[in-house]
């Protein structure tokens, strides 16, 4: 299994051992306020929940991008956190206020290497986006193309190794105790080290969007799913120059419809091109929450924001299209053989027990209209099983399974009645990933 991101050593500096030391000062005094916070307004407040999310969003934003981004990755792992709380960290996406104006041009200069004038013929100093590691600009380039201009945040990458240092001594502790040991919180904190570093270079975005894009265009979906044209003369390390594009957000249904959009057609063609993507071609986007995906004036759907990309090598991409197959053609034997295969089981059982135990989840889901299923209970039912097996399964499929949960909260927007998993096309489709993972053997 390759990793989400190509393994790099990590390119995050060491960070002198003051300013470690005055992040741990910062990071627990906020996490005290955070505390304190929680508690006193949870003892006078009807509604316990709703406050705990708020209070803990509060400490997650007031922590810094670091605790941001970590609260983002536990809040969308399944089963994990109740659905309040998933809410309120998503909230934090979108509500970060900008970068003082100097700063990014200053940021522009440097990594474009001129000033920004001889490259931008108009510039909006307003961000249409501002999220924790980058921000969204609006401009026109001198040769009159319509841009947006992402940037990273000054002095991230720095206040980030002060973070992440912190946070992999604390998960090497936290290991010494059998929790720690069960959630591996080493191995989470690793993980998500290597996805904030390849966020951080732009370079790799641009070129995984160039990636993806050639792999899909021998495809079906070529000409229905897209990313935005990269301008590599101004793309560096911290700032990507892409085509403006001009759509509408996936979760807006109502005016995709209004466009005159097929909203089944749309969601099917999302679903099945991720599965080719990720089954077919072995790359696939990690990142599909609903700011990501957009619907452009002729259907087509435009995938941004490719920080966060997921990679199959070529055996356990075969493995994944038996596991797929065969559960949605009801054969959990093989199945539950395929999972054992992928994965590392603690606590085995007998292929009989597997496919028992694979039968009751996935049994009851071919019948179901999409409006009326959850990937996330699912997501809950597996975790379940995933602990009475001991199971650790592979990264990617997990962020596989992210994905769905992610479109699943579109999907029941646009297409309420439509029957996922008995679509005859989809259904066509899975049956293929048998044929031809038997005959690549
Ligand atoms: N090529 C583009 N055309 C139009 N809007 C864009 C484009 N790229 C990004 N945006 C806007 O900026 C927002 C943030 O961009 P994104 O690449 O998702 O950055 P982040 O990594 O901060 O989430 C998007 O949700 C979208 O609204
Ligand atoms: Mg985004």
């Amino acid at each position: 299994m390759t990793a989400t991101t190509p393994t790099a050593p990590l390119t995050l500096q060491k960070v002198p051992l003051s300013s470690e030391a005055a992040r741990i000062g910062a990071t627990a005094w906020q996490a005290v306020c955070g505390g304190a916070r929680f508690a006193a307004r949870a003892f006078g407040s009807d509604d316990l929940a709703a406050t705990g999310a708020g209070e803990t969003r509060n400490t997650f934003a007031a922590l810094g991008p670091t605790y941001v981004k970590l609260g983002q990755l536990i809040a969308s792992s399944p089963g994990v956190f109740p659905r309040v709380l998933s809410d309120e960290f998503r909230t934090l996406l979108d509500r970060v206020p900008p970068a003082d104006p100097d700063q990014v041009r200053r940021l522009l200069t440097d990594q474009l290497g001129r000033d920004p004038d001889e490259v931008f013929a108009e510039f909006d100093p307003e961000p249409i986006a501002s999220a924790s590691i980058s921000q969204v600009h609006d401009a026109v380039l001198v040769s009159g193309e319509h841009v947006v201009v992402k940037i990273q945040r000054p002095g991230i990458k720095a206040r980030l190794a002060a973070d992440l240092q912190i946070l992999q001594r604390t998960a090497a502790v936290v290991e010494f105790s059998p929790y720690g040991r069960m959630l591996s919180a080493k191995a989470v904190i690793e993980d998500f080290t290597a996805n904030l570093n390849s966020e951080l270079d732009f370079r790799a975005e641009a070129a995984a969007m160039e990636e993806w894009t050639a792999a899909i265009s021998g495809s079906r979906f070529a000409d229905q799913v897209r990313v935005p044209k990269v301008f590599w003369d101004y793309t560096t390390e911290r700032v990507i120059t892409l085509e403006f594009v001009d759509a509408i957000r996936i979760d807006n249904a109502q005016e995709i419809r209004r466009a005159g959009h097929d909203g089944t057609k749309i969601v099917k063609t999302l679903l099945l091109s991720l599965l080719e993507s990720a089954f077919t071609d072995g790359i696939f986007h990690g990142d599909l929450h609903a700011g990501n995906v957009l619907v452009d004036s002729d259907g087509r759907i435009v995938l941004l924001d490719w920080g966060i990309v997921g990679r199959f090598d070529d055996k356990s991409r075969l493995i994944v299209r038996e596991l797929l197959g065969n559960l949605m053609r009801s054969n959990y034997e093989a199945a539950g053989q395929a999972l054992a295969a992928l994965g590392t089981f603690g606590k085995p059982g007998t292929v009989r027990e597997t496919a028992k135990d694979l039968r009751r989840v996935a049994a009851p889901i071919g019948g179901t209209d999409l409006g009326d299923m959850s990937y996330a209970d699912l997501g809950r039912q597996l975790a379940n099983l995933a602990k009475t097996y001991d199971a650790r399964l592979p990264r990617e499929l997990v962020l596989v399974g992210k994905q769905l949960l992610y479109v699943e909260r579109y999907m029941k927007l646009l297409a309420p009645r439509w029957k996922a998993m008995s679509d005859p096309q989809v259904v066509g489709y899975t049956a293929g990933l048998l044929k031809d993972s038997a005959r690549a053997r």
